[in-house]
């Protein structure tokens, strides 16, 4: 065995040792006891779970259509919550649990005991429980504050984009002037969102770019519905440089009433001075464009892209890109030796773009040579409620009900040497526990 095919086994091993996690059967399978459904009791028990998965979204002033902070207000929905938990289609988090790497930032999907601990208290009668075990109030940041804290530097567009009411679906460059970064400084995270009321429902996707004062343009961020910040781990950091500019990329989409709209774009930056090891960047990777071909009414069509990493790499994350007929994509590392892993896979749902951050110590390390190969599945059939007319064959483009098949990643490219230290420390670390 060569060093470095011996080198990916190591990669390899390092992933599958602490990311994969046996098939558990869904859980709206398993029989509920009920003498233990009568236990549970919405202040001791589903209290907790709502205040940690739920309430950021559900309650009043946040996106979701209902509140659910207290026992009245969530009562009614009863039925409404047992059918979407147990679905797994709240809270909006589409990883699949039986495959890859399972460790997330900021991880808001239940257990599997959380799920029966919701569907026991559903099919036992709602109970409301003791007022004394009322677990304190989550308190919540007021409701216009960043979820990555408050920025260093906010950019505006230069003025608002007014949407009519009736238009076709729009796509719009829109460039700033250079932004007040007077030296070059390394971002920690970003965020981008929608301002001026109504705007989240006006702009469907904001790519934004930074273009820098010699003109070489490079991807900062990726709003669209429901997606979290770009916070990057401790040692990484994304460069702007002095006197750059923000060029945005805004998907329009009319709502039958005229409608203003801002993107607002929160910076955060290491301290004045401060260098990061490495430079994280979002890939565009896996891309298909041709090769999308799905025909009228299939509910299982295939794309297959590929991204080459020329040098040693960690990923950092992983958003998948897919339209209307989006079904599922999954990511898998194909290491010089042959071998392959599956890093990740998700379900798509197209309300929700979602940034999936690894959890540092199982942030894939991949080593040069490694193909990443991107697998996207479509259902273009009536099953889909998505999909606006399973008559259409489908190819790729622009609009939402066209497709595309990428995904981003966040990544960043180290020598030979610190690919080596690194995989050395996950095996002492390992080894240790
Ligand atoms: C990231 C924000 C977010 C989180 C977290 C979240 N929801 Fe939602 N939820 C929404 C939005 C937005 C909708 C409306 C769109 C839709 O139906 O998907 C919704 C819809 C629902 C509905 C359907 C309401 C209807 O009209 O029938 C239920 C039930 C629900 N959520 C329950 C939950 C529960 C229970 C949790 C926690 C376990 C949760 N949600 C977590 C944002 C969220």
């Amino acid at each position: 065995m060569t060093t470095r095919s011996h080198r990916s086994m190591v990669g390899a091993a390092a992933l599958a040792a602490l990311g994969v996690c046996v098939a558990s059967p869904p859980v709206a399978a398993q029989g509920v006891d009920a003498s233990a459904a009568s236990e549970v009791t919405f202040t001791k028990d589903v209290v907790p779970i709502l205040q940690r998965s739920c309430q950021s979204c559900h309650r009043v002033g946040s996106i979701a259509p209902m509140s659910l902070m207290t026992y009245d207000e969530t009562r009614p929905w009863a039925r409404s919550i047992r059918q979407r938990v147990a679905q797994r289609e709240m809270p909006p988090w589409y990883i699949e649990r039986n495959i890859g790497i399972q460790k997330f930032e900021d991880d808001p999907s239940l257990t599997d005991d959380e799920i029966a601990t919701i569907v026991s208290w559903v099919d036992g009668g709602t109970r409301r429980g003791d007022p004394a075990d009322l677990p304190p109030p989550r308190v919540f940041a007021e409701f216009d504050a960043w979820q990555m804290g408050e920025p260093d530097l906010v950019v505006n567009l230069p003025e608002p984009i007014v949407v009519p009411a009736a238009a076709p679906d729009r796509w719009v460059n829109v460039d700033t002037e250079p932004i007040a970064l007077t030296e070059d400084r390394y971002l920690k995270a970003v965020e981008s969102r929608p301002s001026l009321p109504g705007a989240e429902k006006v702009v469907h996707h904001a790519v934004a770019y930074v273009v820098s004062p010699d003109d070489e343009q490079g991807f900062l961020n990726e709003y669209a519905v429901g997606k979290n910040a770009d916070i990057f781990p401790d040692g990484t950091g994304r460069l702007m440089r002095a006197g750059s500019r923000v060029r945005y990329n805004l998907h329009l989409h009319a709502i039958g009433e005229e409608t203003p709209a801002d993107v607002q774009i929160g910076l955060k930056f290491y301290p004045k001075g401060v260098v990061p090891d490495h430079v994280v960047f979002a890939a565009h990777a896996g891309d298909s464009y041709d090769t999308i071909d799905i025909p009228a009414g299939d509910n299982n069509a295939r794309v297959d892209g590929y991204f080459f990493l020329h040098e040693p790499t960690q990923v950092v994350s992983f958003q998948p890109h897919l339209h209307n007929r989006g079904k599922r994509q999954c990511v898998e590392a194909i290491y010089p030796s042959g071998l392959v892993e599956t890093l990740s896979c998700a379900q798509h749902n197209f309300a929700w773009m979602l940034n999936y951050t690894y959890q540092e110590d199982v942030q894939p390390l991949l080593p040069a040579g490694t193909n990443l190969h991107l697998i996207s599945w479509y259902d273009n059939s009536d099953a889909n409620r998505y999909n606006p007319d399973s008559r259409n064959w489908i190819g790729f483009g622009n609009r939402s009900m066209d497709e595309m098949s990428h995904t981003w990643m966040n990544i960043f490219y180290m020598s030979e040497d610190e690919f080596d230290r690194r995989v050395q420390a996950r095996q002492t670390k390992r080894a240790g526990n």
